[in-house]
């Protein structure tokens, strides 16, 4: 399964509205068109739209004649912000748009060489993000017990980047290792992209799968079927407030009370330092049609107000560790992110405060 690939001056996406029903790939030749598939999550998780608006931004200024540097790089911030106004919380958006246009300004040459530097610089975000979740996936193995029945939330595998995942790339990381692991998907309403898409992704991989819907977690918890929950995320500010899928927050206050580990999986680019909590972070609230709607059916009574946040913001007091490439984040996550975002290369497995 491939979320996406740079082919023949094109950008091919796995359309994930589409689902488990069909495997259908769409064909972006031009940036408004990776507008639209972010923008309606045809491709979507953080680290994989990062990467698609990375790709659009090279659609955005192919095949044409710029007279000057300059004039190059002033489209290019405009084809930036268009891309970057498609989903507001995710940070890895902006983030490798930010890094693509750094590319830009301090490559020098013409305009033709500063074209071919960009889809270099696309083609490194995409080879990157795959190393990282594998090196998120070698830490996080190490926090799963043998026989672990793991409850994740949303879509943070393979589909939600370049390959392999950041949640489900700890599990992944797991059962490579000879673990046995099963998993709950929860449905993830209103997009299901946990019935859709993880619970398909799982199955491709042979990985047991449990699917339940959003309001069984306290049964199972209560129950004592599930040993730890593992979500991704949109967004983590410096102090380790996490956004992620709406529900995962109450995932967090659920795993509290039943005394079970809450790990959130993420890269470092998902840290946005210049936030220092996560009450700043922007959440993007959706079409009401996603709520009052169930694949095109009406489910809710006509003219009813909906609110229909796509995320919602985890506490850092909830959050038993962060796992990014470059090791395990505990507790007080201002400084253990912050030492983590510091250290070139790779790190011993944990370097947090407080041993696990
Ligand atoms: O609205 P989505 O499907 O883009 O939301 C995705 C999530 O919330 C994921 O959990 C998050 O982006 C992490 S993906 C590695």
């Amino acid at each position: 399964m491939e979320t996406m690939r740079w082919e023949n001056d094109t950008l091919v996406l796995l359309d994930q509205t589409r689902l488990p029903a069909r495997v259908e790939y769409i064909h972006c030749k031009d940036h408004h068109q990776v507008a639209e598939a972010i923008r309606n999550l045809r491709v979507r998780g953080a680290p994989a739209i990062g990467v698609a608006a990375a790709y659009g931004l090279v659609l955005g200024l192919g095949g044409k004649e710029f007279a000057s540097r300059g004039e190059l790089l002033a489209r290019a911030k405009e084809i930036a912000r268009e891309l970057q106004l498609t989903r507001p919380t995710a940070v890895n958006l902006s983030w490798a748009l930010e890094r693509m246009l750094r590319r830009l300004e301090n490559t020098p040459g013409d305009p033709a060489f500063l074209s071919r530097a960009l889809l270099e610089e696309a083609h490194a975000i995409y080879r990157e993000d795959i190393e990282t979740n594998r090196a998120i996936g070698t830490y996080g193995r190490e926090l799963i017990p043998p026989g672990a029945r793991v409850l994740t939330h949303c879509n943070a595998g393979a589909l939600a980047t370049a390959g392999y995942g950041t949640a489900l790339g700890v599990i992944r990381a797991a059962v490579a290792a000879g673990k046995e692991v099963s998993v709950f998907a929860d449905e993830t309403r209103p997009l299901l992209q946990g019935a859709r898409l993880t619970a398909w992704e799982m199955l491709q991989e042979k990985i047991p799968v449990t699917l339940i819907t959003d309001n069984m977690a306290a049964s199972l918890m209560a129950r004592g079927g599930v040993d730890l929950v593992m979500v991704g995320a949109d967004r983590i500010a410096a102090n380790g407030d996490v956004a992620n899928k709406i529900g995962t927050y109450g995932l967090a206050v659920l795993a509290k009370e039943h005394g079970l580990p809450f790990y959130v999986a993420a890269p470092l680019s998902t840290v946005d330092f210049s936030l220092a909590e996560g009450k700043d972070i922007p959440i993007e609230e959706r079409d009401p049609a996603e709520v009052t709607h169930l694949a095109g059916q009406p489910v809710a009574a006509p003219g009813v107000r909906v609110w229909n946040p796509a995320f919602d913001v985890t506490p850092a007091g909830l959050v038993t560790a962060i796992i990014t490439e470059r090791g395990v984040a505990r507790p007080p996550y201002r400084e253990s992110l912050a030492r983590l975002k510091s250290v070139v290369g790779r790190q011993p497995p944990d370097v947090g405060n407080h041993p696990a």
